[in-house]
């Protein structure tokens, strides 16, 4: 491990100032896909798994928690930053009941999508499931916190929803059945329509402070560069990312409707897409070496399975890649894109 340089010391000690203060918001509620999942997989025979190594491997103790990371979510350093001195739980994680609860809990798999199909094919917890699961959270709570406290944490707390990618990446663009069926500006359209029914859902649950992140440019990942676009050339497959384009315009009207629609509601789109275009085109300018090939293995396609302790070519300073799997991106990225959500999210957390 490395040890900590006066600058990274200076710097923890400055986290710990928020951390010591009461938290902004009583709690965080997560529901999405492996941007978002903690660790609710881990319980789950899928091949969308992450506890493994090297995953986790700049994690604290390092830790595979299941985190498509090597070390924090982008909703951990967003959770610190508003004040919280621990990681959400993952719900499904059995033994985390109690007074665990009382901050919020995340309820998000990765490998599952707007389509359910998207996450039954690998038998992770779809969207519909998870809402399933936020009810049994909200019964477990009230015993724990009593209706009112309950009521009151439900409704002033903030929810981050995160979900898109994968029923493009995972379902559409590899699956037959829905690839004839629709073109991939027909898909969205189905695809937002499940995500306002969603958040309708959500907002029947007591939901009112909600933030919807938009989705990566997915064809900049090296998964899809490798699988969709040519690597001889090495540049991001714009085919994808004018589909992410179009797929979150269209869930920003949408949600502008919603807001029309929901009194009292409190629902913002936050930028995922713009920024990470920005850092995967102008890498050093963030303080990358590596934006085209992830960290894991070879770079060109490892995820979950294929990266393993045994991937050749895994290297060494992740801080310096955009990408730690064909998938997802590093601690180092996360950490810039939870300041920009952050800083977008100032109407739901007041
Ligand atoms: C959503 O649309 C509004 C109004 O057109 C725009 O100002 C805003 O930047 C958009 N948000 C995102 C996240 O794209
Ligand atoms: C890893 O890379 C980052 C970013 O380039 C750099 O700041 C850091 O010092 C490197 N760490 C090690 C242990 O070399």
């Amino acid at each position: 491990m490395r040890h900590p340089s006066t600058f990274s010391t200076y710097f923890l000690l400055l986290l710990l100032v928020p951390i010591n203060a009461k938290p902004k918001v009583p709690a965080i509620f997560t529901f999405g896909d492996s941007s978002l999942d903690v660790g609710n997989n881990d319980n789950f025979i899928t091949l969308a798994k992450a506890n493994y190594r090297p995953y986790g491997r700049d994690y604290e103790n390092q830790i595979p928690t299941g985190r498509f990371c090597n070390g924090k979510l982008t909703i951990d350093y967003a959770s610190e930053t508003l004040g919280f001195s621990s990681p959400q739980p993952p719900y499904v994680t059995l033994s985390i009941k109690g007074d665990n609860l009382l901050n919020g809990a995340c309820f998000a798999s990765a490998g599952s999508g707007l389509d359910d199909a998207t996450a039954q094919q690998y038998n992770t917890i779809s969207m519909n499931e998870q809402l399933e699961f936020f009810k049994d959270y909200q019964r477990e709570l009230m015993k724990i916190a009593g209706k009112p406290k309950a009521l009151s944490i439900i409704s002033d707390g903030i929810y981050f929803i995160g979900s898109g990618s994968c029923d493009f990446l995972l379902n559409y663009y590899i699956n037959p059945v829905r690839y004839n069926a629709y073109t991939p500006y027909q898909y969205s359209d189905i695809l937002v329509q499940s995500y306002s029914d969603f958040i309708q859902n959500l907002y029947a649950l007591g939901a009112r402070k909600i933030g919807v992140t938009t989705i990566l440019p997915i064809g900049c990942l090296p998964a899809a560069i490798t699988i969709f676009g040519f690597r001889s050339i090495n540049k991001c497959v714009t085919k994808l990312n004018n589909v992410a384009i179009y797929f979150n315009q269209k869930l920003n009207s949408t949600t502008l409707n919603l807001r029309k629609k929901l009194p009292g509601v409190n629902l913002v789109v936050l930028d995922t897409n713009q920024l990470s275009y920005n850092i995967v085109n102008n890498p050093s300018q963030y303080g990358f070496i590596e934006a085209r090939r992830s960290c894991c293995g070879t770079g060109l396609i490892e995820v979950s399975l294929l990266c393993n302790q045994n991937s050749i070519g895994t290297c060494v300073n992740a801080s310096q890649y955009v990408f730690w799997d064909s998938f997802h991106p590093t601690d180092a990225f996360n950490k810039i894109m939870a300041a920009h959500l952050v800083s977008q999210a100032s109407p739901i957390l007041s």
